[in-house]
């Protein structure tokens, strides 16, 4: 419970006061993506769970990943950890979904999230008196002091903040479209410390990642982690990606995050057979540990939940890795240098342990079957077709859908497997501008990202390991995959 819904202490800065964010997506329905208008932030792919008894219960259903508290007299909500670090499957098509905590956020779209406040800050129905009007025709609960609060200057507030926030993250206006799943993680930083964004040189720019999984934290303590193996300290990597959710030091509720922190440390992911109802082929997943130890488990670890590996938790240079550089390029030395002045007085809490690495990091493989898409950038849809040549691998597909594909490993992701009506609905991810094209009427934004060869920072060439194999080969070594 409380990492679906514990306090990072970012809410005291960036809370949205609760009866507001109550009629944001009814009072500007329109202005949600097209045909999700009547699912209310779940348009925006944010889970939500029902409760059984209210009482226990107050505010709620409101999305897992979302904290509510009371700053100042007023009832705020923001962003948690588990927005982007918990998800969900869906075994079998039709059948009913299962959040998993700790598993990449695979359809939330965060970026689609922040130009609706963004949006909606700017229409000239952002006032008090329309979104106090809302607030009663929608019968949300609100004492005196909150309407008051907000007649007369949390509406005003509200606004000024999103606006001012809104002009910081012109960054995304040179990156591909984001999609469910994904955000870029250093360049807010970047902005943040109000780097001019002009000055800033064009392959810089684009930082881009899938969220990663987050279990097992206390094997993974002093590994070079983050795509790019930039940091060596999990206490620190958490205050960083707390700093993500608006708790910069001042505000960081160590408490909470420490409890997080903590359960962390032993959180598993599901069990693959069981959580499908489906069988694993023990023969053949015993072919295919034989070939996982002589490829991969240098790099990957073990086994899933043995990460002993000669170069587990280091960095493979990124001329070696191949995939596409842009996340690298996007973390640098300038950046490392600004992050550790930030608190300087604070010896015990200021970053320490960033460095510029030289590639991407060998991570151990833990739930690596709801990791999906893979690659540091999310583009490449399931494990077959990791292990198919770069040229082979599907210029587009779709990302969002929870519908799990057991065999190829993955989540059903092309085309031809999907409903159109539910396609439209979904996002359309494209590696290059022939993939963008084959998109047709579902294609994003990315922004003239894309040529022939790929579209920036959504490339999904490189790591060509194991991808020579036989195809029998290939299928003992997904089957083994799959204990992981
Ligand atoms: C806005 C989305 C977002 C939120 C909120 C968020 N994270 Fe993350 N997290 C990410 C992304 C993206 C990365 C990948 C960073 C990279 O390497 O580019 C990441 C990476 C991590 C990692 C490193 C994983 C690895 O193996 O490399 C840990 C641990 C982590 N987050 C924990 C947390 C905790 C704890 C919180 C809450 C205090 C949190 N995150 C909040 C998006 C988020
Ligand atoms: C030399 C080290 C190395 C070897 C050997 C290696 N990998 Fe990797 N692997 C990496 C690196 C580095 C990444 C991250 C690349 C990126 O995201 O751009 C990665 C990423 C992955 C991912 C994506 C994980 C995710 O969460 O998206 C999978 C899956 C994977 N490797 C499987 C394998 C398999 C299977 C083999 C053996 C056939 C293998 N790797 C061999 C270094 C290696």
């Amino acid at each position: 419970m409380q990492f679906k819904y514990g306090s990072t202490g970012g809410d005291k800065n960036f809370g949205i006061p609760f009866p507001v964010w109550e009629v944001l997506p009814v009072l500007f329905k329109d202005k949600l993506p097209k045909g999700r208008e009547d699912q209310g932030w779940g348009a925006f792919g944010f889970i939500s769970e029902t409760f059984a008894d209210k009482d226990e219960h107050p505010r709620r259903p409101r999305p897992i990943g979302t904290t509510l508290r009371n700053y100042m007299g007023i009832e705020r909500i923001f962003l948690n950890c588990a927005a982007c670090h918990a998800g969900v499957v869906t075994p079998a098509p039709g059948g009913q979904r299962l959040v998993v905590l700790g598993m990449p956020a695979n359809t939330v779209d965060l970026e689609g999230f922040q130009n609706f406040l963004v949006a909606i800050a700017n229409d000239p129905r952002f006032t008090a008196d329309d979104i106090l009007k809302a607030i009663d025709n929608q019968k949300v609960d609100i004492d005196i002091i909150n309407r008051l609060a907000l007649r007369f200057i949390g509406v005003q507030q509200m606004k000024d903040l999103i606006i001012g926030i809104g002009k910081r993250f012109e960054f995304t206006t040179a990156e591909p479209a984001f999609g469910p799943g994904r955000f870029d993680t250093f360049s807010p930083a970047k902005a943040l410390m109000a780097w001019p964004f002009e000055n800033i040189p064009a392959h810089e720019r684009i930082g881009v990642v899938d969220f990663p999984s987050v279990w097992l934290q206390d094997k993974k303590r002093s590994m070079w982690l983050h795509w790019d193996g930039n940091n060596n300290k999990l206490e620190e990597r958490n205050r960083s990606a707390a700093f993500g959710t608006g708790a910069n030091f001042p505000l960081l509720d160590r408490a909470s995050v420490k409890r997080m922190e903590e359960w962390l440390l032993t959180a598993r992911p599901p069990d693959f057979a069981t959580t499908l109802k489906v069988t694993i082929d023990a023969a053949k997943a015993a072919r295919g540990k034989v070939l996982y130890e002589s490829a991969c488990a240098n790099c990957h670890g073990a086994t899933g939940t043995d990460f002993t590996g000669t170069f587990v938790g280091k960095t493979t240079p990124i001329a070696q890795i191949g995939t596409d550089r842009y996340r690298f390029d996007n973390y640098t030395y300038d950046l490392m240098l600004n992050q550790s002045t930030l608190y300087a007085g604070n010896a015990e809490e200021r970053f320490q342990n960033f460095r510029k690495s030289d590639g991407y990091a060998n991570m151990p493989l833990d739930g690596l079957w709801l990791r999906a898409p893979y690659l540091h950038n999310g583009s490449v849809p399931s494990l077959r077709d990791l292990l198919r040549k770069p040229a082979d691998r599907p210029a587009m597909f779709y990302r969002g859908y929870t519908v799990y594909d057991p065999v190829d490993l993955g989540f059903v992701s092309r085309p031809d497997q999907i409903p159109d009506a539910a396609k439209a609905q979904l996002f359309c991810y494209a590696t290059n501008a022939a993939g963008l094209a084959q998109c047709g009427a579902n294609a994003p934004d990315n922004r003239d990202t894309c040529d022939a060869a790929t579209c920036k920072g959504n490339g999904n060439g490189g790591h060509d390991y194991g991808t020579s194999l036989p195809d029998a080969d290939k299928d003992a070594l997904i089957e083994y995959l799959k204990t992981f």
